[in-house]
């Protein structure tokens, strides 16, 4: 009782000590002023050096100034400089100023954003951009967001709600009868579909070996006239923004088509969402207003 007592009482010094966090803040600005100039993939030497973290784990509490320090002097030249503005991996995000400031402040609040009660302010917020994103890409009214953690899960979940009601329609409650004897639901997708929605398929028992593939051009668009023949038992996957050709699947084309035999269309716009918010480009997103269900990212 007594230990504990004595760890509480170093942990709230700590808290109250601003130190810490002022040195965490500075380390994060030297980082900030350097990224720039820097390797974008850390150099070997550097991922060597990240063995001095496999150490055992540790019998008492370390203090918290050194694992900042051990984190900015091992563990920063071993980050990949994604906010350099010289990074071409993955479809990974940069730093809007303004955001990146009010993360460093959210991190003191620490807040569960699961509900209303647990945090006002972030449901707010979420409510309040949740209509900002409808206005901006043309949704229908009525259609509601769910923040989650990027498109991968954003495409899960979107991909369960179309298995959900897809099911109901067929008089079967998923959630209460589960997968087993569930009548046979049908998947139709580009063979450009994005891993993630593949990655989705397997989780929510579709089964890979039951998708029906469709054929795409040299540029990895759907190829209207290689659709097969749509029901009501059909969810159909498009896909706005192709990750290696930036491509769009042909929505007007395809998804008249689909709403007509009744299917669920979800679209994949993991960044393509944003061109139907520019006048310029916005003929790519025409009739994607059609779709059941969107995943886009913020990136
Ligand atoms: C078309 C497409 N779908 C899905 C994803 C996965 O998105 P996230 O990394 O946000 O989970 C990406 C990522 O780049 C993508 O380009």
């Amino acid at each position: 009782m007594k230990e504990k007592s004595t760890l509480q009482e170093r942990m709230f010094n700590e808290l109250s000590d601003p130190t810490l966090f002022q040195s965490a803040e500075r380390y994060g600005l030297t980082y900030l002023s350097e990224v720039r100039e820097r390797h974008v993939y850390p150099k070997e030497e550097d991922l060597q050096n990240l063995s001095c973290f496999a150490e055992p784990m540790p019998e008492q509490t370390g203090k918290a100034q050194d694992i900042i320090d051990q984190l900015h002097s091992v563990g920063a030249p071993a980050t990949v400089a994604q906010i350099g503005g010289r990074y071409f991996g993955f479809v990974n995000g940069s730093v809007i100023p303004a955001g990146l400031a009010a993360k460093n402040l959210s991190i003191f609040w620490d807040q569960n954003t699961a509900m209303q009660v647990i945090s006002p302010v972030c449901s707010k917020l979420e409510v309040v951009v949740q209509q900002w994103l409808s206005d901006l890409f043309g949704f229908p009214a009525g259609v509601v967001a769910g923040f989650v953690s990027g498109t991968s899960m954003a495409n899960f979940c979107g991909l369960a709600a179309a298995r959900y009601r897809l099911l109901k329609k067929q008089g079967w409650d998923i959630s209460e009868q589960g997968m087993i004897g569930a009548p046979q639901l049908r998947i139709v997708t580009s063979k450009h579909a994005h891993s993630t929605i593949v990655k989705a398929i397997s989780l929510l028992g579709f089964g890979k070996a039951n998708i029906e593939w469709v054929d795409t051009d040299d540029q990895g668009r759907i190829i209207p006239e290689s659709m097969p023949v749509l029901d009501s038992r059909t969810i159909l996957i498009l896909q706005a923004g192709n990750v290696n050709s930036g491509s769009f699947d042909p929505f007007y084309d395809v998804c008249g088509q689909a709403k007509k035999a009744g299917d669920w269309i979800h679209v994949d716009v993991a960044f393509g969402l944003w061109e139907g918010a520019t006048q310029r480009l916005n003929h790519l997103t025409k009739g994607f207003e059609e779709a059941d269900s969107w995943a886009v990212d913020g990136h």
